[in-house]
């Protein structure tokens, strides 16, 4: 076995899904020599764990990423289209969070277990981490769409706060305190009140009436599983719920795929873990799974009764791990597993 050590960039470190991502790092023992925490001028001198040490933040803005291995990303799209480039020119791989990449023809997008084979193909040195909603239904959908094919997905989403990072999990956090103390509470981060409601728009309104978030769920299936003819009829829905994202998923597929049928795929999929007990509780939810654990949920399995080909599925995962830093890491292992 190879001991070579790696010199990691974690930009974005005290944010949610960079804190996660140091935590991952440690725990899944990946073979970091020398651990970059860098985030903006804000947070320069602050310390955040990685494992058992404390790291002391850097500014990105003054940091020389010379010798940098590897930089995971998740300081937003602005910040990964200044510094990402600068990252790769000097040597780095960037494992990019932000949909900056996402859609350029010569950046990848990976999912771990759906497209791992895509990692090597980085003419810019840089890959992109899909969209948290995409990624956990690609993950139970891509063993569905090679038995039997999709012909399209409608979607709708119940998105916890975590995912619109820290100052909004504070502000579910603070409009809950104050409302359940009969105090006056202003919404900031959200354009409505999130606490006790729900909001159907994450990310700006396009032209074509759907939301930004909805049309990430088409383009980065498409681009994921290769085929241009998945039709995704998306709604995306921000819950109150801290962490963890649920979609409700109707299929069509091409080739008729019974529910039985499909629990065994599922089953069988790395990354997935079947909750499908048909009973009260017997399913996951964002608090009773998700939360803090690695793997995609699926249960409420079943046949759907207004159409020949059609299949319901319910999709629950930690839309910051698996969502986010846990697919980075995952991806920042393919990249070394190739090097060893
Ligand atoms: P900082 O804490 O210094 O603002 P979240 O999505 O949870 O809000 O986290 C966003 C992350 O991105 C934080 O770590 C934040 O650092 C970082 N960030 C935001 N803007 C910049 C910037 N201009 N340069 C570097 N890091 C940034």
């Amino acid at each position: 076995m190879s001991s070579k050590t790696y010199t990691v960039a974690v930009v974005g470190a005290t944010g949610a899904v960079g804190e996660a991502m140091l935590s991952i790092l440690a725990e899944r023992k990946f073979p970091v020599g020398t651990l970059h925490a860098l985030a903006s001028e804000r947070s320069a001198g602050e310390k955040v764990a990685f494992g058992s040490q404390k790291l002391v933040v850097q500014d990105l803005a003054t940091f020389d990423p010379a010798g940098v291995d590897i930089a995971l990303f998740s300081a937003g799209g602005s910040v990964s289209k200044e510094y990402a480039p600068r990252f790769a020119a000097a040597g780095a791989v960037v494992i990019d969070n932000s949909s900056a990449f996402r859609y350029d023809d010569d950046v990848p997008l990976v999912v771990a277990e759906v497209n791992p084979e895509q990692v090597a193909n980085r003419p810019r040195g840089i890959i992109a981490n899909p969209n948290c909603s995409t990624m956990q239904m690609l993950v139970a959908l891509a063993p569905i769409h090679r038995a039997a094919g999709i012909e399209r997905i409608n979607v709708a989403t119940y998105q916890s706060v975590s995912g619109a990072g820290r100052t909004a999990m504070e502000e579910l956090g603070r409009q809950t305190a104050a409302m359940l103390n009969f105090q006056p509470h202003e919404p900031a981060k959200f354009p409505v009140q999130i606490a006790f409601n729900l909001i159907p728009q994450i990310d700006e309104f396009m032209d074509n009436g759907y939301t930004r978030e909805e049309m990430k769920l088409v383009w980065e299936t498409r681009k994921i599983l290769g085929d241009d003819a998945i039709q995704v009829n998306p709604t995306a829905v921000r819950v109150p719920v801290f962490f963890g994202h649920s979609e409700a998923v109707h299929l069509e597929t091409r080739r008729k795929l019974t529910a039985g049928e499909a629990r065994e795929l599922l089953e069988a999929a790395p990354g997935v873990e079947v909750v499908d007990e048909r009973e009260p509780g017997g399913y996951p939810t964002p608090v009773t799974h998700a939360a803090g654990a690695d793997p995609v949920y699926v249960g409420r399995i079943r046949e759907d009764l207004s159409h020949p080909r059609g299949l319901d599925l319910w999709i629950v995962a930690d839309n910051i791990r698996k969502g986010a830093a846990l697919n980075a890491v995952q991806v920042a292992e393919l990249v070394v597993k190739a090097r060893s």
